[in-house]
């Protein structure tokens, strides 16, 4: 059990825990866009310079794109070793005119921060350093060996860590791995994540006559490379909301009868959630709930779309291009590289003579089922009850997260801890990002209390 003098060191330090968070907060560290790389490259730095300063030993590994920053804690021998995962990327923070307060220049309002990577994952990450800091001060040493991995390139599909991992196998081995990159089931239901869904993410491109024409002078006598595209993009989905790619169910693993069980005793406030959202009707694919759509079924989603005129007024013409960004999230056992192949095969099969279509593979991350029978999913438990004063619901994930796929192939990890100290309604990705600082600071006790129930 975490001595209570822990606790208190870190309830008289709150204040102080939340301004060296903001500071992570201001770097806009977002790895997808090349002109930010400086500033991702310094929010590297600042991790590094705080794991140092937390008296680890601390390295910063440079990969073709964003650092890795790795770190251990002095080796204690027969205590168990805990490997810490964050990362330290945050998504682009368009449109920059809903903030209500600009993304990089985080603000507190009724007890949130607000930030874009405030919950998505500087915040939650931030927690298990707070948490070694205060047991640091109060005992001087650890109660188990923690090891730390942060990486930059998260949010763009971790490409260059796996190679990191492979190449690093026998220093990165632990007992059990701690990811707070997820969420709550709803602020106040704390939540251990069990399963997460993969992605396969491509890009379509057509492109039509070599150059805009004037649709008067043309029009009748060429392809539309909007219409073309709008067409592949309506055909990729049934008029009942199912996924139409021919084979695209044929692995996907249904929901077992115990989890759907589960899951209808949530209780899921399907009202609040649609004034959360503002819509009038949830929609997706019928036969399963909301939920089980969220977290056990395959989807399909247009992320945005492009080409022609849409400028002020209007122009006549038919636009020599159009393109699209399109995302499929998977379920077990759907394999990313089979879903991109059959996607392929059929907008080949549908584009028309005279235009030209290409699809490229953006990014993409393996779907994960995680045991929950093992100790250390106890541990997490009975840690979580200290930090929010009560026990976690299990529950499956929509999102993707590359690491817990390429820990359980590369360092054969079953042990895989997801943690969510955030709520889904952060608005990760979206504007006006925020964190509960009484969530923040739950979590810092929820990890620190982990150190402990690993240890004994
Ligand atoms: N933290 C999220 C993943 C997540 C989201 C977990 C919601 C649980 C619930 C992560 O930062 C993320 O956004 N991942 C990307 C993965 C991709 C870029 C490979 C995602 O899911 O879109
Ligand atoms: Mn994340
Ligand atoms: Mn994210």
């Amino acid at each position: 059990m975490i001595p209570p003098i822990i606790l208190d060191k870190m309830e008289s330090n709150r204040g102080r825990y939340v301004d060296e968070l903001l500071g992570f907060l201001k770097i806009p560290s977002v790895s997808t866009l090349s002109h930010h790389s400086a500033d991702v490259r310094r929010a590297a730095d600042w991790v590094f310079n705080n794991l140092k300063r937390l008296g680890l030993e601390a390295g910063l590994h440079q990969t073709e794109r964003h650092p890795i920053v790795y770190a251990e804690s002095a080796r204690i021998p027969d205590k168990p070793t805990l490997l810490i995962y964050g990362h330290y990327d945050v998504q682009p923070p368009d449109p920059l005119d809903e903030w209500v307060s600009p993304p990089f220049a985080p603000q507190i309002r009724d007890g949130y921060v607000y930030a874009r990577g405030a919950s998505d994952d500087k915040g939650q990450f931030y927690t298990y350093l707070k948490a070694i800091e205060a047991i640091m001060a109060v005992e001087g040493k650890l109660p188990i060996n923690v090891k730390v991995l942060v990486e930059g390139e998260e949010e763009i599909g971790s490409p260059n860590l796996g190679p990191f991992l492979k190449a690093n196998e026998a220093m990165l081995k632990a007992d059990a791995v701690a990811i707070s990159d997820s969420s709550q089931f709803v602020q106040g239901v704390p939540a251990i994540t069990y399963g997460l869904r993969g992605l396969s993410y491509l890009q379509i491109d057509v492109k039509g006559p070599r150059f805009d024409l004037h649709s008067g002078s043309f029009g009748g006598m060429v392809h539309n490379p909007i219409m073309v595209l709008t067409s592949l993009l309506a055909a990729l989905r049934n008029e009942d909301g199912t996924i139409a790619i021919p084979g695209f169910y044929d692995d996907a693993l249904e929901p077992e009868s115990w989890e759907r069980e589960e899951m209808a005793g949530l209780h899921f406030d399907e009202e609040r959630l649609k004034e959360y959202l503002g819509v009038e009707v949830l929609a997706g694919e019928p036969g399963y709930s909301p939920l089980e759509r969220k977290s056990t079924r395959p989807t399909l989603d247009v992320n945005g779309i492009w080409g022609g005129f849409s400028g002020e007024g209007a122009k006549t013409i038919i636009p020599a291009r159009a393109g699209a960004k399109v995302s499929m999230r998977l379920v077990p056992n759907q394999k990313p590289n089979r879903i991109n192949a059959l996607f392929r095969d059929y907008i080949e099969k549908l584009t028309p003579p005279g235009v030209q279509v290409r699809v490229t593979e953006l990014h993409g991350a393996e779907p994960v089922l995680i045991s929950r029978d093992q100790p250390s999913v106890r541990a997490a438990e009975r840690a979580i009850e200290i930090g929010f004063g009560r026990a976690p619901v299990f529950i499956r994930e929509g999102g993707s997260i590359p690491i817990v796929n390429l820990l359980t192939e590369i360092l054969g990890s079953d042990s895989i801890l997801m943690m969510g100290w955030g709520s889904p309604d952060d608005g990760a990705h979206s504007p006006n990002e925020r964190f509960f600082l009484e969530d923040f600071h739950r979590g810092i006790r929820s990890a620190a209390a982990l150190f402990y129930e690993l240890s004994s």
